[in-house]
């Protein structure tokens, strides 16, 4: 037991059944039906190939797209092939997920084999949409088709999806109501690292905040300020262009069109309280960079052209940053500086993620987009810890109570069966 939270080292699962609810939620190229990212699936394979080797029968649950930003959805099927390689063995798949198809699969599995049950979220009670408009609590939630069709044929409910911790979604939160529950050895790493480290961050304490996840971003940065988690908040990507604006500097008028068309306008409010609180700890760039006919240029904040729309933050701010970084002992991560996918606008990224290898602070990054540059500039092990939560571990960092976890606080008390 950790943090009130049962672990796999509390059960004996030998011949059980175990439904166990995994984050693989990958980016898919739809033209080939080819995953681009298999990093989320190599994360949890340390907890199937343990169940599997105890002897459990394993039933995995997962998610693959998004309802609300992307409307997305796509089956898991390709998530079993890529799991059959990593595992060494095969995983079976089922077009269904809670239909009387899966049950006789589940029924029918052995003990040490594997399945994946089709995307949970083709059911709509498991939508972030429903999740949001209904706002069931866990209790109604364990009385969805979901749970009361598949919590009969199971002994005990695993999460290993801290990625999704956020999510208050029936495969999450219903189970722990009705079987004994643990966290699955993914989960439980990334949560005891990141509790750790924000309990007691070694000093200075920095956190990078970029990318385009603007209310993420800016709740995180209040709370971590207001604590005193963080030293020194250096911004970059959309999270700085609306915070120069709110000192009502030239950013271009490409980029303030953006800020306003993507209804982020209500944040240079929310900008200005804040430097105006905690000025002293949040570092704005000095230079922005734009692109000019497919070649990067920059400026000094003060001298940006008004008709050009910032991509980047500048050669000066980048080398600021690197040093900050440098002379940190713990570096929080989360977005990009930039359009790092371009060449001309990577620069600040770029810089930011060699200064993550070089500086002998411990370093945390999460969130799709940063995953993405870390690989893109193949520094994956020298980061020295890469969450695969992108919003589950904002909102922690927000010092919110993740729904996950308050769940399977309650499924420890629940005994075996
Ligand atoms: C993620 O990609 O952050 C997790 O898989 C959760 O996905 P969601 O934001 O679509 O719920």
């Amino acid at each position: 037991m950790r943090f009130g939270i049962k672990t796999l080292d509390d059960f004996d699962v030998k011949g059980k059944t175990v439904l166990c609810r995994i984050d693989i939620n990958q980016p898919v190229d739809r033209a080939s039906g080819k995953l681009k990212s298999i990093n989320r699936i190599q994360a949890c394979v340390p907890t199937i190939r343990e169940l599997s080797e105890k002897g459990a029968r394993i039933v995995l649950m997962a998610h693959q797209g998004s309802d609300i930003e992307y409307k997305n959805y796509y089956t898991t099927r390709p998530h079993a092939e890529v799991l059959s390689n990593l595992l060494g063995f095969e995983v079976k798949w089922v077009e269904d997920v809670c239909g009387p198809t899966a049950r006789d699969e589940i029924k029918n599995l052995k003990d040490g084999e594997v399945l994946l049950l089709d995307n949970v979220r083709f059911m709509a009670e498991e939508q972030t949409l429903f999740e949001t408009k209904l706002c069931l609590s866990h209790e109604e939630q364990a009385k969805t088709q979901v749970v009361t069709k598949l919590a009969p044929l199971g002994d005990l409910y695993v999460c290993d999806a801290f990625a999704a911790a956020h999510r208050d979604q029936p495969t999450l939160c219903g189970f722990e109501q009705l079987l004994p529950s643990a966290m699955g050895r993914l989960f439980e790493k990334e949560y005891c690292t990141v509790s750790a480290l924000m309990e007691e961050p070694k000093r200075p304490c920095v956190f990078v905040l970029g990318g385009a996840k603007i209310a993420d971003a800016f709740q995180m940065m209040k709370t971590v300020l207001s604590k005193g988690s963080a030293d020194l908040v250096l911004t970059g990507g959309l999270v700085a262009n609306i915070f120069l604006a709110s000192q009502n500097v030239q950013i271009g008028q490409g980029s303030l069109d953006f800020i306003l068309k993507s209804n982020y306008g209500q944040f240079i409010d929310v900008a200005r309280e804040l430097y105006e609180q905690f000025g002293d700890k949040i570092v704005l760039p000095s230079d922005l960079a734009w692109v000019s006919d497919g070649k990067r240029c920059e400026a000094a904040v003060g001298e940006i052209p008004a008709d050009i729309s910032a991509v980047d933050i500048g050669s000066r701010t980048a080398a600021r940053y690197r040093e900050e970084i440098l002379a940190a002992k713990t570096v929080f991560v989360n977005g990009p500086a930039g359009v790092f996918e371009q060449e001309p606008s990577e620069l600040g990224t770029k810089t930011i993620w060699q200064a993550l290898a070089d500086t002998d602070a411990f370093t945390v990054l999460g969130g799709g987009d940063s995953i993405t540059a870390t690989e893109k500039y193949k520094l994956t092990d020298k980061i020295g810890y890469i969450c695969t939560g992108g919003g589950a571990l904002i909102r922690f960092l927000s010092g919110e109570e993740l729904p996950v976890v308050r769940a399977l606080r309650h499924g420890a008390m629940i005994g075996e069966k």
